[in-house]
């Protein structure tokens, strides 16, 4: 038996396919097109275009392992949250989806707030209002295009309109769910206390499922889109976080992951759901039925060595490989020797909630070079992630184990630094496709490959190496991070007064 599993992101999708073993036999993707951005904060897509892409990143995945569609047992979706895809009555695509970066809401994100009260908010949907989250991406459409949103008739995230497009059924899972802002994520349901607030329509929502649990098949036409097998099993799946966690072996409490992509995720499994009073952190369902999940997100983790190496990178032309930079860095001690970088290069999550908060470089002098720079942006990233762990422990969300991911994983560097700052040692996986691995996981869990998903990611998720913090950078980077602390709440006031505050947010192309 083979398991497939599709991860719809935002840069591409990919397909991964797994055996009954857990082994990987296939990885492969196909990009989308660079979002648009109409407007400065506007971040759009096509969704017509991430079934393109699908249907080719299957072709290459059934390829590469030289398996016909009809060997496919099941099938999973993971996918990038929080998008808006608006569909009409026949089931097309009525504007582009506005994705999870885009911002426009800020404004419908703001007056929910003051109309329900924060509170209420918190009760109903486990989370505060945020311009990331559907919901006020659905406001949005509502105030700002009439005529669109008059032609609505379901409301879809991003991978289940690609599930949509191959099985015809429109259904989501839990986990996904939650980031609308529309699930009762304590309860494990849509909200009628929130539909009838903001006067949406039930109708407009997908059908729910855990995320292991069939939800429909392959259709004559999903089939030959793809190659794969009308009739094939598909489950929900989850959104790209709690099936990156699952593909990660983040599944019980005490286990932690921290993934610096673009963005960073400090994400902990939790067996009920754990809400932080001050809303700094988003509480979601997780992709294991009794199972939910907090998180903390680094607005731009991964995306501030990007901006360094693109803005600052190389001269006459030649920009510095990612390898050179931390070559760079691994040249200046620990601490670099006092300068300190706060990464609010696109405002931030975690922990300030805070759309005007910016990017800082703190504490230069005419001896720091060019290492020190990159070395206090990778310290600067590492103590925002520190944060989220910060607030983990004032809510008693225990970590026990922390697993790496994304490109924050795969330099050694970073990894001593992630295990010097967090003060613990630090895991890598062996399959760093985490989200889709967790998808085809979900699919096995599906087809009865494994009874439960805690039994199939114990099977299938692998270790690879362990970093240990070094003794004598443990008490440095702590009074550094002390520092690091301090520095927000001493700029806040500059950030938010002219001329710094509601400048727009820089366009970035992903
Ligand atoms: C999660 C989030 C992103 C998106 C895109 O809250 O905004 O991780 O899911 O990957």
């Amino acid at each position: 038996m083979h398991f497939l599993g599709i991860d719809v992101g935002t840069g591409g999708t990919r397909a991964l396919v797994i055996d009954q073993r857990g082994r990987v036999l296939a990885s492969a993707a196909e990009d989308h097109q660079p979002f648009a951005s109409p407007q400065i904060g506007w971040a759009e897509q096509d969704p017509r275009d991430w079934w393109r892409a699908c249907g080719i990143a299957v072709g290459k995945a059934l390829r590469q392992c030289r398996i016909a569609g009809e060997h496919i047992a099941c099938i999973g979706f993971s996918g990038q949250m929080h998008g808006a895809v608006l569909l009409d009555e026949p089931g097309e695509v009525v504007r582009p989806a506005l994705i999870w970066c885009d911002l426009r809401s800020e404004k419908q994100a703001e007056e929910l707030t003051a109309k329900m009260g924060a509170e209420r908010l918190r009760r109903l949907a486990s989370n505060l209002a945020l311009p990331n989250f559907t919901l006020t991406k659905c406001l949005w459409v509502r105030e700002n295009e009439p005529e669109n949103w008059s032609r609505v008739r379901s409301l879809l995230l991003p991978k289940d309109y690609v599930r949509f497009r191959l099985t015809g059924e429109r259904a989501t899972d839990l986990a996904d769910a939650s980031g609308t802002l529309l699930l009762a994520v304590a309860h494990r349901r849509w909200s009628e206390e929130m539909l009838d607030f903001v006067q949406m329509d039930r109708a407009l929502l997908p059908t729910l499922y855990e995320s292991p649990q069939i939800c429909g098949r392959v259709s004559a036409q999903g089939a030959a889109a793809t190659g794969l097998a009308a009739g094939t099993l598909v489950v929900a799946g989850a959104g790209d976080q709690a099936a990156g966690a699952i593909g990660m072996g983040v599944v019980s409490p005490g286990a932690v992951s921290a993934t610096i992509g673009t963005s960073g995720v400090v994400l902990a499994a939790t067996c009920l759901p754990a809400l932080d009073p001050e809303g700094r952190v988003h509480t979601f369902c997780h992709g294991l039925p009794d199972r939910w999940l907090v998180m903390g997100v680094t607005q731009a983790a991964g995306l501030s060595l990007r901006w360094f190496r693109d803005q600052l990178g190389g001269v006459d032309g030649h920009k510095d490989s990612y390898e050179e930079l931390t070559a760079q860095a691994a040249n200046v001690p620990a601490g670099s020797d006092g300068l300190l970088w706060a990464p609010y290069l696109m405002g931030e999550r975690t922990p300030y909630l805070d759309a005007n908060a910016r990017a800082m470089l703190v504490g230069l002098t005419a001896s720091h070079t060019r290492g020190h720079i990159i070395r206090a942006i990778l310290e600067g990233v590492a103590f925002s992630l520190r944060d989220t762990l910060l607030i983990f422990a004032q809510m008693e969300v225990p970590v026990k184990t922390i697993r790496l991911g994304g490109g924050g994983a795969r330099s050694p560097l970073w990894r001593q630094i992630q295990a010097d700052v967090y003060g613990q040692s630090v895991e890598t996986v062996a399959v760093e496709e985490s989200a889709a691995l967790g998808a085809a996981i979900l699919a096995g869990v599906g087809a009865k490959a494994w009874p439960t998903v805690d039994e199939a990611a114990e099977a299938v998720v692998r270790a690879a190496g362990k970093t240990v913090p070094q003794e004598p950078n443990l008490s440095l980077m702590n009074r550094a991070y002390e520092s690091y602390r301090r520095i927000y709440p001493n700029m806040k006031a500059i950030l938010n007064a002219e001329p710094c505050a509601r400048k727009p947010l820089r366009r970035v192309d992903r």
